[in-house]
């Protein structure tokens, strides 16, 4: 598939390209629907918006906040959203994606608690209310590169990822260093509830340690193999997450239902053709986390280190993606309301509207209104217009000349490990990075996607 820019310039044309593409997406005639509440965890959203975690590369020492993580994450409760759904933040060194990824300990724990007093400030004196305040708990495991220098910690040998980030037996994990997780996760949640988050999110997406075990068929021991073993530690996690839950602070879950690589096992994979998706175990993981108590989910797919557009359906890209971007999006709404009727009672966020720019307040509305789904992270565009939310609630539509135009350079800063952000739309702030990075990329491998 050769290039194909966003050049609908009305909805009417977009529309017609996804028809011809055999694509269904559903647009909304009006907004209104964002604007009104839903259960969240163990709370009310006030709107359907919010902002998905992303990670801005920007810890100073020991992996506390800086001026340009307040400054994002100000702007961005300024903005409106109902829900900030923060970054992958490590709760063990060794799990960081960066030497500048953020890392909760009880030593910079004051740092995390002012930084939440200020985002909070910034929500109340702006929409009067405050958002919900989710942190994003993970370890990167495969992608694990705490000193800016790949260290992989594998949950088994996959040579289709290991041609873009290099791996051997000595990285894979071993069933002991997996179960002592269980407390450092349940510890990460205790700092995320004295921090004073409203939530946290054991993070089972995007390639990362979690998610890799839930397709670690051939592992032997206890976390591999069978579908038991495979979602065995996500959910001890979970349930040590859970012993912090006090009547307001609430445990959730970013899960990833669909690893979409071509070659080798994946989770929500047909074990016939790997690209074919099989929503079976992500289902039926779904429906024993709403066993286990979780009220409120958020669904993705891929692997942004290696499937890019599966995850974030995009124009430019660190490679041509074979399909067309508005097919990955019917892949992954689709996806989405699979969960939302397996699980009805179960509120359920999806992901992925930035390539729809303009448009992406409209599909929102829409996918909410025929209850594929009951609310929105939005991820790039965040970046680009972090007041996206407030420009839908007060205005009734998205600013046009303000949306991402996934022109992937946030991708850039974060591979990168540059403070990261919107280079177009913020380019006082970020644009010194991304010519730091182009001097950089020279050095780059070929193949080198993260
Ligand atoms: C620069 C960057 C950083 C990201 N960081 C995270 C992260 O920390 N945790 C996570 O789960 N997803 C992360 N993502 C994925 C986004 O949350 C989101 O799923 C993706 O961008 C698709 O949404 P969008 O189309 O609205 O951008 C990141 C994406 C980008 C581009």
């Amino acid at each position: 598939m050769g290039h194909e820019r966003f050049h609908y310039r009305t909805l009417e044309e977009l529309k017609t390209r996804a028809a011809e593409l055999g694509v269904s997406l559903p647009f909304a005639g009006d907004t209104g629907i964002l604007a009104t509440p839903v259960r969240f965890g163990t709370t009310e959203a006030l709107n359907r918006l919010g902002i998905a975690p992303m990670e801005g590369a920007d810890a100073q020492g020991g992996g506390s906040p800086s001026d340009y993580t307040r400054r994002r994450y100000c702007r961005q409760a300024a903005g409106g959203s109902a829900v900030i759904w923060f970054e992958a933040i490590s709760v063990v060194p060794e799990g960081c994606s960066s030497a500048t990824q953020l890392l909760i300990t009880r030593d910079n724990l004051e740092v995390y608690k002012r930084l939440l007093d200020e985002v909070r400030e910034a929500g109340i004196r702006e929409n009067g209310r405050a958002p919900i305040l989710v942190m994003q708990a993970n370890h990167s495991g495969r992608y694990s590169n705490p000193g800016n220098r790949p260290a992989p910690l594998i949950a088994y040998r996959h040579p289709w990822l290991e041609q873009f980030r290099p791996a051997d037996d000595s990285c894979i994990v071993t069933d002991d260093y997996l179960k002592a997780l269980e407390e450092r996760f349940g510890e990460g949640a205790r700092l995320a509830r004295e921090a004073g988050f409203d939530g946290v999110d054991i993070k089972s997406c995007h390639g990362y340690l979690f998610a890799e075990l839930s397709s670690a068929f051939e592992r032997p021991g206890l976390y591999g193999g069978s579908y038991e073993n495979r979602t065995r530690l996500l959910k001890n996690c979970i349930a040590a997450a859970k012993v912090q839950e006090d009547g307001h602070f609430f445990v959730t879950c970013r899960l990833g239902i669909y690893d979409g690589y071509p070659e080798g096992p994946g989770f929500g994979a047909s074990g016939e053709d790997p690209l074919r998706v099989d929503l079976r175990e992500p289902l039926r993981l779904v429906r024993e986390l709403r066993e286990a108590g979780l009220d409120t989910v958020n669904i993705t797919m891929g692997n942004p280190y290696a499937t890019t557009h599966v995850t974030r359906p995009f124009d430019v890209g660190k490679y041509q993606a074979t399909e067309h971007p508005l097919v990955g999006l019917d892949r992954m709404i689709h996806g989405v309301a699979a969960v939302k009727r397996a699980v009805p009672e179960m509120t359920v966020y999806a992901s992925a509207p930035s390539y729809l720019r303009q448009y992406a307040d409209l599909y929102a509305a829409g996918v909410v209104e025929q209850g594929m789904c009951d609310g929105m992270l939005f991820g790039r565009m965040a970046f680009a217009d972090p007041e996206f939310a407030g420009e839908i609630l007060r205005e009734g539509r998205i600013h046009a000349d303000r949306v991402c135009v996934t022109c992937g350079k946030c991708g850039d800063l974060i591979r990168a490990h540059k403070p990261t952000g919107c280079v177009v739309r913020d380019p006082g702030t970020f644009l010194p990075f991304y010519r730091e990075f182009v001097g950089q990329r020279a050095t780059l491998p070929e193949n080198f996607r993260g």
